[in-house]
C-alpha cells in the first residue's frame, strides 16, 4: 500500500478521521497524564495531545521524553477545536521518535540578533521566519502571475558580465578564465536586447552590489525583477509598475492572512493602497516638500508623539511589574512576555527620538542635485498613505542609459518609494533609444564603447522607444511583511560582514 502523509495545513479536510503526520516538536508541556505537543511539519502548526490512558507504553515513554525540535511521527484522530491553532487538534494514538534532541540552541526566550543570524539555518524554523519565507514565496508567485497573465516572457540574463551598468563603484570583481568579470548588478542591458526580440520580457534573478553600506535596506546579494517593454514610455512604465505592486499586494493579502497575522503586520495600509492611486511627483516637487515648513512641523509632531507613546509604555511596565509578584503562573508568563515586548518598543522609540532630529536637519538642508538618503525617503513617504513615484531626476545623478527630457536637464527615471519608511523599492526609466545620444552618454561616463558595442547595436538596428524598471524583492518582502531589516527577508542573507552560514 502507498504510504500517505497528511500535512497540517490540510487537517481541516480530515476532521473525524485518522491521519499520519510527521514533524518536529515546536513546544511541549505535560500535565499529569497528558502531554501537549505543538508540532510543526513545515506546512503549519498543530496541537497534538497524548493521553497516557490511550496510547501504548512505548508511545507514552516517547512523549514524555520529547524536547524542542525532536523529530517525530504521529498517528492520531483529528478533531475540530476552534480554540486551537489552525482550528484542529490531534488526539494521538501512536507516537514514534525519529530523533530525540537534547539541547536545541534557540529556545523561546529572547536571543540577540547576532546569535540568531549565526544560527540562521535553525532560526528559519521559528514561526516569524517561517511566515516571512512563506510570504516571500507568495510575492514571487504573484509577480510571475502578474507578468505571465499579461503576455510577458521570463528571460534569464547572465551573472558573469564584462561591464558595469549601475556605476562602477559597486562591482564584485571575479576571475573568469584570466579575464576580469563582474557579478551582475542588474540584468537590464540584456533585458533590453531580449525586449527587442520578444516585446515584453521580465528577468527574475540574483544581482550583486558591493556597496559598503550597513543599513537595513542593503544586501550584497539580492533578487531583482526587471521587466523591459518595447514601445513603452515613462508614463506607461509607471502605470505598469503601479498595477504590478497593487496586484502583488492584493494577492498576498488574499492568500497569506495567517502568515501576516503571525508577523503581527497591521495590514490597513496595504489594503488602502490597492484601492487608491499612487502619488506621482517630480523630483523638484519632492525637494520642495523636504525643505518645507510643513515637513519640519510634521517631524516635530512625530517627536512629541514618540515621547508620549514611550511614557505610556513605561507606565504600563511599572503597573504590570508590580502585579507580577502576586500573579498566577499563567499571568506571570503573560506579563514577562509583555515586558519583553515593551522593552523592544521602547528601544525603538528611543532610537526614533535620536534619529528624527537628524532626519529633520537632512530634509531642511537638502539641496537640488543630490540623491535622496534613506531618511529623506522616509520623510517624503510619511506625508502620504500610498507609495510615492518620483520622476524627472537631475540627469547627473542617474545612470547613463536613461533618456532625458527635452531640456536635457532631467532624466526620465522613476523611483517608487514604499510607505511606512520602507523607501525605494523600484527604480526604472525610459531608455535612451537614440544612437548618437547613447554614444555620447557612454563617452561622458568614461565607459568603454567596445564593451558596450552589442548594447549600442540595439540603437542601430530597429531602435524603438522602450522602458523598464527593477523591483527589489527583499525590500518588497520587508515592506509587505512589516520587517524592520532586509536580513530577515531572504533565507541566507549576504551582506557586509555576513557570509555564513
Ligand atoms: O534602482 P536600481 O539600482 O535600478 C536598476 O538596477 C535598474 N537597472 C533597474 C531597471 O530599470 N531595470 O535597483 C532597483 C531596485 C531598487 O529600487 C531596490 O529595490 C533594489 O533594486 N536594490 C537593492 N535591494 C537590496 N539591497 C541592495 N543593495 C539594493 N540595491 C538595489
Ligand atoms: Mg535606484
Amino acid at each position: 500500500m502507498k504510504r500517505q502523509l497528511t500535512y497540517i495545513h490540510q487537517l481541516k479536510n480530515h476532521i473525524s478521521t485518522d491521519v499520519d503526520l510527521a514533524g518536529w516538536v515546536y513546544n511541549v508541556r505535560s500535565s499529569g497524564s497528558l502531554v501537549f505537543i505543538e508540532c510543526r511539519d513545515g506546512s503549519g502548526m498543530c496541537q497534538c495531545i497524548v493521553n497516557k490512558e490511550e496510547v501504548s507504553e512505548d508511545s507514552w515513554e516517547a512523549a514524555v521524553s520529547l524536547k524542542q525540535e525532536s523529530s517525530i511521527r504521529l498517528h492520531g484522530f483529528v478533531v475540530s477545536d476552534e480554540r486551537s491553532i489552525g482550528g484542529v487538534e490531534l488526539q494521538v494514538k501512536k507516537l514514534e521518535v525519529i530523533q530525540l534532541v537534547a539541547d536545541y540552541p534557540i529556545t523561546p526566550k529572547e536571543h540577540g540578533i547576532e546569535f540568531l543570524m549565526n544560527r540562521r539555518h535553525l532560526w528559519l524554523r521559528s514561526q516569524r521566519q517561517w511566515a516571512a519565507m512563506r510570504v516571500r514565496n507568495g510575492i514571487i508567485f504573484a509577480i510571475h502571475n502578474f507578468f505571465q497573465s499579461r503576455g510577458f516572457i521570463q528571460t534569464d540574463t547572465p551573472i558573469f558580465t564584462p561591464n558595469a551598468a549601475e556605476g562602477s563603484t559597486t562591482l564584485f570583481e571575479t576571475d573568469f578564465f584570466n579575464e576580469k568579470a563582474y557579478l551582475a548588478q542588474t540584468g537590464q542591458l540584456y533585458g533590453e536586447a531580449l525586449a527587442m526580440a520578444h516585446g515584453l520580457i521580465y528577468t527574475f534573478g540574483p544581482t550583486f552590489r558591493a556597496e559598503k553600506s550597513k543599513t537595513r535596506r542593503h544586501l550584497s546579494e539580492f533578487w531583482m525583477i526587471e521587466p523591459e517593454m518595447a514601445f513603452y514610455d515613462l508614463e506607461m512604465n509607471m502605470d505598469l509598475a503601479e498595477d504590478m505592486l497593487k496586484s502583488i499586494v492584493a494577492e498576498v493579502l488574499d492568500k497569506y492572512h495567517h502568515e501576516l497575522a503571525l508577523l503581527e503586520r497591521d495590514t490597513s495600509s496595504l489594503k488602502r493602497l490597492v484601492e487608491k492611486d499612487f502619488v506621482r511627483i517630480k523630483y523638484d516637487e519632492a525637494v520642495d516638500i523636504l525643505n518645507s515648513e510643513k515637513t519640519a512641523k510634521v517631524l516635530d509632531e512625530l517627536i512629541q508623539q514618540r515621547k508620549t507613546d514611550k511614557e505610556e509604555l513605561l507606565q504600563e511596565q511599572d503597573a504590570i511589574q508590580k502585579e507580577h509578584g502576586s500573579a498566577k503562573k499563567w499571568r506571570k508568563k503573560q506579563i514577562e512576555k509583555r515586558i519583553i515586548d515593551i522593552r523592544t518598543r521602547v528601544d525603538q522609540m528611543e532610537e526614533d527620538l535620536r534619529n528624527i532630529p537628524k532626519w529633520k536637519k537632512s530634509a531642511q538642508e537638502f539641496t537640488w542635485g543630490s540623491d535622496f538618503g534613506g531618511s529623506d525617503e522616509t520623510v517624503l513617504t510619511m506625508q502620504f498613505d500610498v507609495p510615492v513615484m518620483v520622476t524627472h531626476w537631475p540627469a547627473e545623478i542617474k545612470a547613463f542609459y536613461m533618456k532625458r527630457d527635452e531640456t536635457d536637464t532631467y532624466a526620465l527615471g522613476v523611483d517608487i518609494l514604499a510607505p511606512e519608511g520602507y523607501g525605494e523599492i523600484v527604480g526604472g526609466s525610459q531608455r535612451e533609444d537614440n544612437l548618437d545620444l547613447i554614444l555620447a552618454r557612454i563617452e561622458e561616463e568614461g565607459l568603454d564603447p567596445e564593451v558596450f558595442d552589442w548594447y549600442i547595436d540595439l540603437r542601430r538596428f530597429g531602435s524603438v522607444p522602450h522602458a523598464g524598471f527593477g523591483l527589489g524583492l527583499e525590500r518588497t518582502v520587508a515592506w509587505i511583511c512589516g520587517l524592520s531589516h532586509v536580513r530577515e527577508t531572504i533565507a541566507f542573507p549576504r551582506m557586509m560582514g555576513r557570509i555564513t552560514p
